[in-house]
């Protein structure tokens, strides 16, 4: 992906050069031909597992975030876009959809008639972190909410459209890693006997860690550090304190996975980043990501919508990053070789406007075709043929007008056959891919 790491540059004399904002990048071809893929596929799944778009404002209210997030969470308080607009109002860029999604299913009543809602969506998020491969501070998510649902075969649906999702991207190496963080009943039981475990540890515990000992102390379990690593692996863990009805809740979703062949792993240390999740979180992996080994993640969020002003409703869904796709497909050399079919050269300007004709009814059909539109020579017309990868170049100048036929070039093996201007372009249709 073209990412650009440098976002200034003074010129030895003259002004500055404008650039990109650190973290936001640009995207142009050829990648973005693997974006337009991955969300054509992606519109394709959610819409096959029922899933309708939903489109949420880039800026909302920042108490949305601090409500809905977690102020104590790690976006909320260090990574959030957040600033007053014209008249004092607190606004923040969106960190992520979840909240936004919950915010305007209550403010449009969208289910007062749908007792079950599936949406998705898919967009620009926007986290202050330090940028570094796959991590940006403009990215873009792709994710679906399932809402109204508490069963456990919704989780299971949730997991297994994204199974389905990175098979369809012959997405290679993805693990699906499962766990549940309990519910209102067994969490603050988990959470006082691990915060019991960790304070006669704190002095071992890097200062930053240290309040968390208190507030969010299984973030023990996500911590990077090799040494806090090991002290965490004698820990409780919290799938050994799950109250019954979690239990139940996660062995059903592991039989609703089982029954529908997508493989998982249970990983107790699963850690969400954000405050909403109850009972099951999970997340897809890849070890092809480096550092940021998330390709997503999601999971139940049953008190969301009450801690936002709404009904109690339950909910639960995934969000992936669009760039760690691409990343993803772009190592794998699953680069698409889109190509244009067809690439008019005139060698001078007796076969123009024949040529344009043809090119525009080749366009009419979708068929994708081009052409140089201004004079070079035959070579540098070939040049560019080549260079937009077009399959056919089509030659037509004043000495083919003149016999009434177009030459059509096969630019792979270079075997080139006359056609007749007239039947031209039932031939191109027939042999466009
Ligand atoms: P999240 O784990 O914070 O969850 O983000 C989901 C995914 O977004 C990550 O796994 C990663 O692929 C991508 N992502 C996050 N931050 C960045 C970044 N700075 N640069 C590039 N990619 C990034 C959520 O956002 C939840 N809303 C998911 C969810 C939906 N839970 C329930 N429903």
């Amino acid at each position: 992906m073209s990412v650009n790491t440098c976002h200034f540059s003074a010129r030895k004399s003259g002004a500055m050069k404008v650039q990109s904002v650190r973290g936001m990048n640009d995207i142009f071809e050829p990648s973005m031909m693997l974006w337009h893929r991955i969300e054509e596929t992606l519109r394709r799944v959610y819409g096959a597992f029922g899933y309708g778009e939903i489109r949420t404002p880039i800026v909302e209210s920042t108490s949305l975030f601090s409500r809905g997030v977690g102020s104590d969470s790690d976006i909320v308080e260090k990574e959030m876009y957040t600033f007053l607009d014209r008249n004092g109002d607190s606004l923040s860029l969106r960190p992520e959809g979840t909240a936004s999604v919950a915010r305007a299913v209550i403010e449009h009543g969208l289910m007062n008639e749908n007792p079950t809602l599936k949406l998705y969506y898919l967009g620009a998020m926007f986290r202050h972190e330090r940028p570094q491969k796959g991590r940006y501070r403009q990215f873009h998510q792709y994710g679906i909410e399932l809402l109204g649902v508490e069963t456990p075969q919704a989780d299971t649906e949730i997991m297994s459209c994204h199974h389905v999702l990175y098979q369809e991207l012959k997405l290679k190496d993805v693990e699906l890693r499962l766990s549940s963080i309990g519910c209102d009943v067994c969490r603050p039981k988990y959470k006082a006997l691990l915060t019991a475990k960790l304070i006669p540890l704190e002095s071992q515990l890097p200062a930053d860690f240290q309040k968390k000992i208190h507030t969010n102390p299984q973030r023990i379990f996500d911590h990077k550090d090799e040494k806090i690593k090991e002290l965490a692996s004698s820990l409780p863990l919290i799938l050994d304190h799950l109250c019954s009805e979690c239990q139940t809740h996660f062995e059903k979703v592991q039989t609703g996975l089982t029954n529908l062949n997508v493989p998982f792993t249970v990983d107790p240390k699963i850690v969400r980043g954000i405050d909403y999740y109850y009972r099951t979180a999970f997340e897809f992996t890849s070890n092809h990501l480096g550092a940021q080994s998330a390709v997503g993640g999601g999971g139940r969020y049953d008190k969301l919508f009450e801690e936002l002003g709404g009904k109690p409703t339950p909910g639960v869904g995934y969000a992936g990053g669009l760039e760690r796709l691409v990343m993803l497909l772009e190592a794998q050399d699953l680069k698409l070789s889109e190509r244009v079919d067809f690439f008019f050269v005139c060698p001078d300007e007796g076969g123009f406007l024949k040529a344009q004709s043809i090119c525009h009814e080749l366009r009419i059909r979708s068929v994708r075709a081009d052409m140089e539109l201004q004079t070079k020579s035959m070579k540098a017309q070939m040049k560019r043929a080549g260079k937009v990868n077009s399959r056919f170049a089509v030659i037509i100048g004043s000495q083919e007008v003149e016999k009434g036929v177009a030459v059509v070039r096969n630019m792979d093996t270079q075997a080139q056959e006359e056609i007749s201007l007239e039947k031209l372009l039932a031939h191109l249709m027939k042999i466009k891919v």
